[in-house]
């Protein structure tokens, strides 16, 4: 499944977020790349470890964790520690996959979903794109300042060359409760689906408990804790 979540961040804290950006210091991306993608990751990160990075990381990570529809559509077990990429005129990142065990802190991670963050509006740059390969498709997604997309981490993808401006994104991963794409997605739609059947109220109490007890027993067969 590949979902964009709009105003994932909402304006006021995208504002403040933005202005932290400005406070943090910047280093080649490659270091942080697996030997394959470090031939073909172009862009600057930012030091998330120390002072204001810190802050912006914490801040950043708290706005994502909580937000509901991320939380049914991704099923968080972990968070990875978040990345903060600047890519300029020039830059990119040429198709890769992302290395399916991560270090994260002490522990090691898997990638289930990976997630882009877009802190740029699309009119800021030219070019950017993040291209997703996709059974025939290939979807070239360039989401407004806020927005975030998620997809499975098992997917080749790329970052078009940027040819104007400055993009500005957050990326990271999620190791997910439920590991499997097909169940994630089955286990999203239905609980889109109550969600919006309590909004209805024309749905009988019965109906709504015997949709909830297969969520429930569907989390139950599949969740890894
Ligand atoms: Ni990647």
């Amino acid at each position: 499944m590949i979902l964009t979540i709009s105003k994932i961040i909402p304006k006021d804290d995208l504002t403040e977020i933005r202005e932290l950006v400005g406070m943090l210091t910047f280093t080649d991306g490659a270091a942080t790349a697996g030997a394959t993608a470090r031939r073909v990751k172009r862009n600057l990160q930012a030091d998330l470890t120390h002072g204001a990075g810190r802050v912006w990381h914490a801040r950043v990570l708290q706005l994502l964790r909580r937000h509901p529809v991320l939380r049914t559509a991704a099923r968080p077990q972990r968070f990875s520690d978040l990345r903060l990429s600047r890519t300029e005129v020039g830059g990119g990142y040429g198709a890769h996959t992302d290395n399916a065990l991560m270090r994260t802190g002490t522990t090691t991670l898997r990638s289930d979903l990976s997630f882009t963050l877009f802190l740029s509006a699309p009119e800021e740059y030219e070019g950017g794109e993040l291209e997703i390969d996709w059974p025939g498709m290939v979807p070239s997604i360039k989401g407004q300042a806020g927005d975030l997309v998620l997809y499975p981490s098992s997917s080749i993808h790329r970052v078009a060359p940027v040819t104007r401006g400055e993009r500005l994104v957050c990326v990271g991963w999620i190791q997910s409760l439920i590991r499997r794409d097909d169940q994630r997605q089955l286990l999203f739609d239905l609980s889109s689906l109550r969600a919006s059947l309590r909004d209805g109220r024309a749905t009988s109490e019965v109906e709504l408990l015997t949709l909830d007890k297969s969520i429930q027993n569907l989390l139950r067969m599949w969740s890894e804790t």
